[in-house]
């Protein structure tokens, strides 16, 4: 069904399909490569979405746009609208792109008739299919807003990972799109960075296992994706031109950890480079990074790509192995085949860059004619996240059982988020999603009544702010200021109710950071009155307040997390986010979400927090002193108490460990415990494992995360065995004088604990030798 594109660029020069031209999926790519002329070699590792509106000027943290850029049409009308650079050879070429394009997808490869290359589609995203809906025979083709990275990586499941992203490459499968431009795997170095609600976690392991349950599930559909942003983009700030500043150690150890397993495991089709700087030299050009480690070292064998409008030099990228430049401009080109023409880009890398980009072209459905419907089964993936965002939403508090709710309550329910929920955040991340559900909608459906005052003071009240702005973008997802309740309204409903909910939202995304400021890191002076004011209602009339957090990741919670009864981290989890809240509450799910970074009691605890750019002057540089000692790794080292460590995660019953054995295995370990169920309810269990090294011939974190497991559905009394095994080769350190990896002989102390807080977790000692 896709259209094969026409370049008019060779159409120029060459007639449309001579006889004889060796054939793209029939003859060797080599002599594909081999008949193409030079602008279309250098045509083809440019992306071929050249029209593409670009981000608005300005936009926070996005690149410096060069003047040079002129001729790319600021719109997304065809090229041919723009006046300047429309009779160039690139621009025509664009133009009969269009025709063949998904409305609203990121990217694309260039389709060659007379060579039989296909168009490929690239499009976001992580938590679901970014393009534009429109319809096609009556079906909107909007993308599912699937739950984002953090939730994903909280339910530390990697069977319902793979399930969900099955559905998300289905949903690519039959819109057409040929590579999802996911998941992004870039390390919560901090909490503040805007787009930590995409990614998944402070711990590279957590992030590469989940990573290949990701790719799995998308590229069983035979659909690639893009592994992003490859590396060490782990802030927003400046983010095109800042230079992480890192130790080899910590690059090897947590940097590119993540990407090492995933690559290694999954074999993802592509990867995405990243905007920032390494250590001096743009990532999309370092050539140590590209081909030194991920090709040679890890074997990977597709081909990579540029993060959007990522450009330093189009010929040093293609030097360093960097195959396309994405979406592609005219400046771009010039410069391209210029480098050609002077001799400093041989010919030869080109034509080894077009190789590997062809050979992931050819295994697509684009290529082998795939019938796409551009109809997927959106009710049954609605169905489907519905029953997974639970699986991740975390339980903070529940003191006295305050949760689950009994049937039938009747619900005070404060907060703008409990009418109007954060779903996803913003930027590329974001979904086109059909509708989404909010907690008012999830709890009434679910049999809950609803105090009518205040759903009504809420529901008119966001109404009427929704009209006054424009529709969410890609760069905004609006945040509506905080209705302010009364205190007499707030006492009315604690007489009226039987308990109270009360949401809080934060919203963040790709292009900044968020900030220390009340409203982001800490509750506003509203909230705060809000919380106080309904606790101490509430509580006078012998009644609970539970707090729902809407949000992508941390927020500062220290001095108040002892206020409500119970405290959900419900993340942003997707379209059907209303009654996947519900159904926790409710206790139809025993959520089983751990947390996939730590929770400081103060900003200031974090091991980052001196280093991160935010508010510098200098913010040219991120300086990654902070070196191995990410998350828990640090705060262990410092002996700083958190407020929640990571991994932890309350469930509605409890469970007992027992058993443990470790057992050498050919290559490694193998690590078995049993878990019982111990409540009264049925729930799920993960176990984590951490190990702590020797430690005496390299500094070592004093202990880290090296295998997790989760149980099935335990009813009470229940136990199952789990068994992880854990590769020798996890144990190892990069040694930065050998620059390679080293295991330490000794005794390691393997612990099977609930969260990072091990000391009541179960241990046995293994000898290294
Ligand atoms: C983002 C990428 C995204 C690309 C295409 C960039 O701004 O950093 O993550 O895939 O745009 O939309």
């Amino acid at each position: 069904m896709k259209l094969l594109a026409l370049t008019l660029a060779a159409a120029a020069a060459i007639p449309a399909v001579a006889d004889g031209l060796p054939q793209f999926g029939k003859d060797p790519i080599k002599d594909i490569v081999k008949a193409m002329t030079l602008e279309e070699k250098v045509n083809f590792i440019i992306g071929a979405n050249r029209e593409m509106e670009l981000p608005p000027p300005g936009a926070p943290g996005m690149p410096k746009r060069s003047g040079d850029q002129s001729n790319i049409s600021g719109t997304s009308q065809p090229s041919d609208a723009t006046a300047e650079g429309a009779e160039s050879v690139a621009d025509e070429a664009v133009t009969a792109f269009t025709k063949g394009r998904v409305k609203g997808a990121a990217g694309e490869t260039l389709g060659i008739e007379r060579l039989g290359i296909p168009v490929t589609i690239l499009a976001d995203g992580p938590a679901g299919v970014r393009i534009d809906p429109v319809d096609v025979n009556g079906f909107m083709t909007y993308g599912t807003a699937f739950p984002t990275g953090t939730t994903l990586a909280a339910s530390w499941d990697r069977d319902l990972v793979k399930k969900l992203t099955t559905a998300i490459g289905e949903e690519a499968r039959e819109y057409g799109v040929d590579v999802l431009l996911a998941p992004g795997i870039n390390v919560h170095r901090s909490p503040l960075c805007g787009r930590n609600y995409e990614y998944y976690s402070e711990d590279p392991y957590l992030i590469g296992e989940i990573a290949t349950a990701y790719i799995n599930g998308v590229q069983s559909n035979n659909v690639g994706v893009s592994l992003k942003h490859f590396a060490v983009n782990n802030q927003e700030t400046y983010r095109n031109g800042i230079d992480a500043r890192v130790t080899d150690r910590a690059l090897r150890e947590i940097y590119l950890r993540g990407f090492e397993k995933a690559v290694k495991q999954a074999h993802p089709w592509t990867i995405m480079t990243s905007y920032n700087k390494i250590n001096g030299t743009q990532a999309s050009e370092a050539e140590w990074l590209i081909e030194g480690i991920l090709r040679n070292e890890w074997g990977f064998d597709g081909y990579v790509m540029t993060d959007w409008w990522a450009e330093e030099n189009g010929a040093r990228q293609m030097l360093a192995g960097n195959d396309l430049i994405e979406p592609g401009t005219q400046r771009q080109f010039d410069e391209v085949l210029n480098a050609v023409k002077s001799g400093f880009l041989p010919e030869e890398v080109l034509d080894r860059n077009i190789e590997r980009i062809l050979g992931v072209v050819a295994r697509t459905n684009a290529a082998k004619g795939y019938a796409y419907t551009s109809h997927p089964d959106l009710k049954a993936h609605a169905q489907l996240l519905r029953e997974s965002a639970p699986e991740g939403m975390v339980l903070l508090e529940n003191r006295e059982e305050t949760l689950p709710l009994g049937k039938g309550k009747k619900i005070a329910l404060f907060g703008n988020s409990s009418y109007d929920v954060y779903v996803g955040g913003s930027g590329s991340g974001n979904v086109n999603r059909a509708y989404k559900i909010s907690p008012d909608q999830g709890l009434t459906e679910a049999g809950y009544k609803l105090d009518k005052d205040l759903n009504k003071v809420y529901s008119k009240y966001i109404k009427e702010e929704r009209a006054k702005r424009a529709a969410d973008n890609f760069w905004t997802v609006n945040v509506i200021p905080e209705l302010a309740i009364d205190d007499a309204a707030i006492e009315k409903a604690a007489k009226n109710c039987d308990v109270a909910v009360l949401t809080i939202g934060r919203m963040a995304g790709e292009g900044g950071d968020r900030t220390l400021e009340k409203g982001d890191w800490s509750l506003t002076d509203l909230e705060r009155h809000h919380l106080n004011k309904i606790a101490d209602a509430f509580h006078k009339q012998g009644k609970k307040l539970i707090v729902i957090l809407n949000m992508g990741g941390v927020i500062d919670m220290a001095d108040w997390k002892d206020t409500p009864d119970a405290i959900l981290h419900a993340w942003l989890p997707g379209q059907e986010a209303g009654r996947s809240i519900a159904d926790v509450l409710s206790g139809r799910v025993n959520p089983s979400g751990k947390l996939p970074m730590t929770f400081a009691k103060r900003y200031e605890d974090y091991g980052s927090a001196p280093y991160f750019p935010y508010n510098k002057d200098n913010n040219a540089i991120a300086d990654y002193t902070d070196d191995i000692f990410v998350g828990y790794r640090h705060f262990d080292r410092a002996g700083i108490e958190p407020l929640y460590p990571f991994g932890y995660g309350k469930s509605y019953t409890t469970f007992k460990y027992s058993d443990l054995k470790v057992t050498p295995t050919a290559d490694g370990y193998s690590v078995a415990v049993k878990v019982t169920n111990t409540g009264r309810r049925s729930g799920k269990e993960t176990v984590q494992l951490y190990v702590k090294a020797p430690g005496k011939t390299l500094p070592k974190p004093e202990k880290e995360l090296k295998g997790f497991a989760k149980t099935q559905l335990l009813k009470p009394g229940e136990s199952q065995t789990l068994v992880m095994n854990v590769p020798a080769s996890d144990l190892a350190s990069w040694s930065t004088a050998t620059r390679s990896w080293q295991t330490e002989k000794g005794t390691y102390r393997f612990t099977a604990a609930e969260s990072s807080a091990t000391g009541a977790g179960i241990s046995a000692d293994v000898e290294v030798k």
